[in-house]
């Protein structure tokens, strides 16, 4: 066995939301003790992982070894569809028989296996089955990893839009192995890095620097500095989930580009990818907000230049009139307005209420060469 087999300790970040406290595992190779933090962390007797076609195969073998050899009965794993389009209430429903048949109890647990949408879902699941049961959640995209696995969203979609339906139930550990994003397609990871260049913009401008300098993914996966952008993007989510689990006043700040970029991502039928979306919204809110005096243009020159040295798109031929429509639908509108996040500076972010029509001229004012 090379040292590289050798499953190494990971990197902790302990999140301490309302409702739980847990560990955030990341390392290379920290899939295999993935049985070991999960009998720790949720103990019970029985436990199920629930992954899609895709990941599955990849890594299901290992975490269930691992799960197996930390005592624990492990139940037939169930596996659902890949993709966005099956994370629904047909899917959930059959997550939730599937448990059941199983005959796990509350006192069991569930292992959340693959990206964000198993993690949406898989944690939904654990929410809703007899009121509440353990979940680990072990993320194996770089956007699941940075955001979606931590904080306790949950959730599925339906017909009315994404996301429309879900909890907050945090998990009881978080496993980050960042040696399974060599499996993630490379424009997939290159998309992520537009959340990470938000967190860098909301708390880290040191992080902000080092990536304008050199693109987070290149040739090769530098697993040294993935493990320490992923432990730094955890921390921050994790400052913001300790003061608002409920996102009542601060997680909304992880909104940052999230309003345009929701809407360019709805425009785009959902084909153009979630993190260059936030990349887009980012651009046009920073270029918007030099333009009215509340960041420097220096700040919003550094929030573009990064974003363009990721390989990101920095703007979208939309235009505000376009956009606007898919505003109007977004949750997190409230009554005519709008809570839109602007950078003051690389590192400090302001919640700003502004009217649908100041949201149209803000978009206006954000494009590119406006
Ligand atoms: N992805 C934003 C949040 O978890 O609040």
């Amino acid at each position: 066995m090379s040292e590289k087999d050798l499953a190494p300790q990971a990197r902790t970040v302990r999140v301490s939301a309302a409702s739980r406290s847990y560990d955030v595992h990341v390392g290379a190779g920290v899939l295999a003790r993935t049985g070991g933090i999960a009998r720790a962390a949720a103990g019970g007797g029985r436990c199920c992982v629930i992954t899609e076609t895709n990941v599955g195969p990849l890594y299901a073998d290992v975490v269930e070894s691992s799960i197996e050899a930390a005592g624990y009965d492990v139940a037939p794993r169930l596996v659902f569809p890949a993709g966005e389009p099956n994370k629904t209430l047909d899917t959930l429903g059959c997550l939730l028989e599937g448990l059941a048949e199983r005959g796990l109890t509350r006192d069991d647990a569930v292992v959340a296996l693959g990206g964000g949408v198993t993690g949406d879902m898989g944690g939904l699941a654990a929410a809703l089955y007899l009121r509440g049961c353990r979940v680990v959640q072990v993320p194996t995209s770089l956007l699941a990893m940075v955001d979606s696995s931590v904080g306790g969203k949950t959730a599925v979609d339906i017909a009315a839009g994404k996301n429309l339906v879900g909890a907050f139930w945090q998990p009881s550990a978080v496993v980050a192995d960042v040696r399974c994003l060599e499996t993630v397609p490379r424009d997939l990871l290159v998309d992520s890095v537009g959340e990470v260049v938000k967190h860098a913009v909301l708390a880290d401008p040191a992080m902000l620097d080092g990536l304008a300098a050199a693109p987070l993914v290149g040739g090769s996966l530098d697993e040294e500095r993935l493990v320490d952008v992923v432990t730094r993007n955890v921390e921050i989510k994790r400052d913001v989930v300790d003061a608002d689990e409920r996102e009542r006043g601060l997680r909304q700040t992880l909104n940052l580009g999230h309003t345009v970029g929701h809407a360019v991502e709805a425009a785009s039928g959902f084909s153009l990818g979630h993190g260059s979306c936030v990349a887009i919204g980012l651009c046009t809110v920073a270029r918007a907000s030099a333009a009215l005096g509340w960041c420097s243009d220096e700040t919003a020159a550094r929030i573009v230049g990064c974003v363009a040295a990721q390989g990101l798109p920095t703007s979208t031929d939309l235009g505000a009139e376009e956009l606007m429509g898919y505003v109007a639908h977004d949750k997190k509108r409230h009554g005519d307005g709008v809570n839109v996040v602007v950078p003051e500076r690389v590192g400090s972010v302001a919640v700003r209420r502004v009217t649908l029509g100041e949201l149209a001229e803000l978009i206006e004012l954000g494009r590119e060469g406006a």
